[in-house]
């Protein structure tokens, strides 16, 4: 398939504002071009084709969400397991009716506070809904995000757009055009190429059928910042926080439990060394040393201390850089943080590096 790539970097708030209100010449050019290149993906999208797209958080790869057919050539693109459930992005909140019989007013709420921006809901799903999208579940995972390029496809394709992460699966998500060129030219029919994306991580991803809601994925959206907005509990799924680097069986040796547990993975053997930083450093500095000494090339991965939020925006796109030097093993410095970006970041991470862990 011949994948038409499209420059729609123009639909930034900061180029539609010179647009709009300075009207500046030069700027409204290239928002209109940008603009007709996304009123062409909607009509793809519209009749069932495969549309690559900028969000804030990652970028994703979308079809119709009720066109069943073209959903399952997502999973064909990515050569993702079938079973695996696809978030629904609506442009409007309104617009979840379509998705879902169930309305609380904590989703009001959550909505309200945090829509358009980096929270998924699962919700009860509508039997309109196609389980090729939910992956057989009888919920729907629901997200409004906060890029100008993507509510436009929505609003215009006329459907919600049920979309992943626009990586190969199991490869580390896409947070640049490049990375999604690199991945998916060639399997899809259009990728708006716009600018890289601001978060970096994946939505929050929060159950809302649990009492009281359970936040299975983290992101930037921490259980306290939605619990502060609905006024009430909201827990992290407890695997969440019994997982890698926060299990108490984690010990001085690495372990690797398999490759089951293996996503966002570079090509490289990965390993993550926790600790106070001082003794990070000196650890990574040895392992370094002794690798090397055999001849074994090694990237390192160490964010600014407490740069949380800079390190989830970096996360993805580091891993992908420092795989292209094709080392024969990246060493990550963990991130200390218990309940934030940090939290997200690690949690990646880990399953990056399939659980090998150091810890110091
Ligand atoms: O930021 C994001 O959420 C990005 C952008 C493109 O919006 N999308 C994304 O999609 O990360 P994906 O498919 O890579 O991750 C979706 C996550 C998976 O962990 C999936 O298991 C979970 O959401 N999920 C989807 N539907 C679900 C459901 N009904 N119940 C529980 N988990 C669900
Ligand atoms: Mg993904």
């Amino acid at each position: 398939m011949k994948t038409k790539i499209y420059d729609v970097t123009a639909l930034s708030p900061e180029t539609m504002r010179r647009a709009q209100t300075l009207r500046e010449r030069d700027a409204m050019e290239i928002v209109k071009r940008a603009m007709k290149y996304v009123a062409e993906a909607a009509r793809v999208i519209a009749a069932g084709g495969l549309v690559a797209f900028p969000t804030e958080t990652v970028y994703g790869i979308g079809a119709n969400a009720f066109d069943e057919a073209a959903v399952r050539r997502i999973y064909a693109a990515k050569g993702r397991p079938s079973d695996n459930p696809m978030i629904v992005h609506i442009a409007r909140a309104s617009d979840i009716g379509q998705l879902t019989p169930m309305i609380s007013p904590a989703i009001v709420k959550l909505a309200d506070s945090f829509w358009p921006g980096p929270l998924t809901m699962v919700l009860d799903r509508k039997s309109s809904v196609p389980s090729a999208v939910t992956g057989g579940l009888d919920t729907v995972a629901v997200r409004l995000p906060d890029e100008p390029a993507a509510l436009d496809l929505i609003r215009l394709s006329g459907c919600p757009i049920a979309a992943p992460s626009a990586n190969l699966s199991g490869s580390p998500s896409p947070t640049t055009a490049a990375h999604v060129i690199d991945d998916l030219e060639g399997k899809v029919d259009i990728i708006l190429a716009g600018n890289p994306c601001r978060v970096g991580i994946e939505s929050t991803v929060v159950d809302m059928t649990a009492t009281p809601p359970e936040i299975l994925r983290p992101g930037m959206l921490t259980a306290d910042m939605l619990s502060a907005a609905v006024d009430a509990e909201v827990v992290y799924d407890k695997a969440l926080l019994q997982g890698g680097a926060f299990s108490p069986e984690c010990t001085a040796s690495p372990r690797s439990p398999g490759m089951k547990y293996r996503h966002y993975a570079p090509k490289a053997d990965m390993l993550v060394v926790e600790g106070s930083r001082d003794r990070v450093e000196a650890e990574i500095e040895r392992l370094k040393d002794m690798n090397e000494r055999i001849g074994n090339k090694v990237a390192v991965l160490l964010f600014e201390e407490r740069s949380y939020i800079e390190a989830a925006h970096d996360f993805y796109a580091r891993l992908r850089a420092l795989d292209e030097e094709s080392p024969g093993l990246i060493i990550a410095g963990a991130l200390p943080d218990n309940d934030g970006a940090g939290f997200a970041v690690m949690n990646r991470m880990m399953k990056s590096a399939g659980y090998n862990v150091v810890r110091v």
